[in-house]
């Protein structure tokens, strides 16, 4: 990765990251939160504020070490202990079960092999732990679809890797998870291609029965 993708780009993602129209969607996605809980794609921490009373740890999972660095304030003020621990969410450096609830907000696109990150996700979590999600992804109408399509190579190129057209809760259920609620919806002021969020939780499946 270049200058523009270990310097400008983790400084950009924080400045759009912060706008205040995300606020409520943040509180949102982290307001059932509980017990240890790992955040995969951390960045620079937009959503330590909005962990609620009832997380207990949490486990940061980021690549740019810039990103962990424009973090130090909200790391500072944050209620309850945040250590990193991990660079890469497609290999989670944990033993299976070992978290209770899982954070992944605006960055399941960007993972290259997302498959595998959320396999990961789902073997770190308890069985019955949960997936908090608000990512963006495959408009629910065509005409926004086909321009994902055509937008999708400029936007991977610009945005570190970010995909337009990923069916954000097909390839979470395709890793064995159960959704069990789900909002999609155009976020506000953003225009449709990049806007098309989806905003849940998925539970993982019981461990197998022993025969
Ligand atoms: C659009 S940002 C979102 C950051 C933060 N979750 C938020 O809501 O503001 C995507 C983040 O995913 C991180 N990321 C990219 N590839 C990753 C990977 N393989 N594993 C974990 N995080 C990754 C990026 O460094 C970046 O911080």
């Amino acid at each position: 990765m270049g200058f523009y993708g270990t310097a400008v780009l983790p400084r950009l993602l924080n400045a759009t990251g912060s706008a205040e129209a995300l606020g409520p969607l943040r509180r949102r996605v982290c307001a059932a939160l509980a017990g240890d809980v790992v955040e995969i794609g951390f960045g620079s921490g937009l959503n330590v504020p909005f962990y609620p009373a009832a997380v207990t740890r949490v486990t940061a999972v980021e690549p740019s070490d810039v990103a962990w660095r424009l973090a130090g304030e909200r790391l500072r003020a944050a209620a309850v202990p945040v250590q990193r621990a991990g660079l890469d969410g497609q290999s989670l450096p944990f033993a299976d079960g070992s978290y209770d609830a899982a954070l992944s907000t605006w960055t399941l696109c960007s993972i290259p092999d997302v498959a595998t990150a959320l396999t990961e996700l789902r073997r770190v979590l308890r069985p019955g732990g949960t997936l908090h999600f608000l990512e963006h992804g495959l408009a629910p109408d065509d005409r926004v679809r086909r321009w994902q399509r055509r937008l999708e190579p400029l936007q991977r190129r610009l945005v570190g890797g970010c995909h337009l057209t990923r069916p954000i809760a097909d390839l979470v259920t395709a890793a064995g998870f159960t959704v069990t609620e789900l909002d999609v919806f155009y976020q506000e002021g953003t225009p449709k291609v990049t806007g098309a969020d989806s905003l849940g939780v998925a539970v993982a499946p019981p461990m197998p029965a022993a025969h």
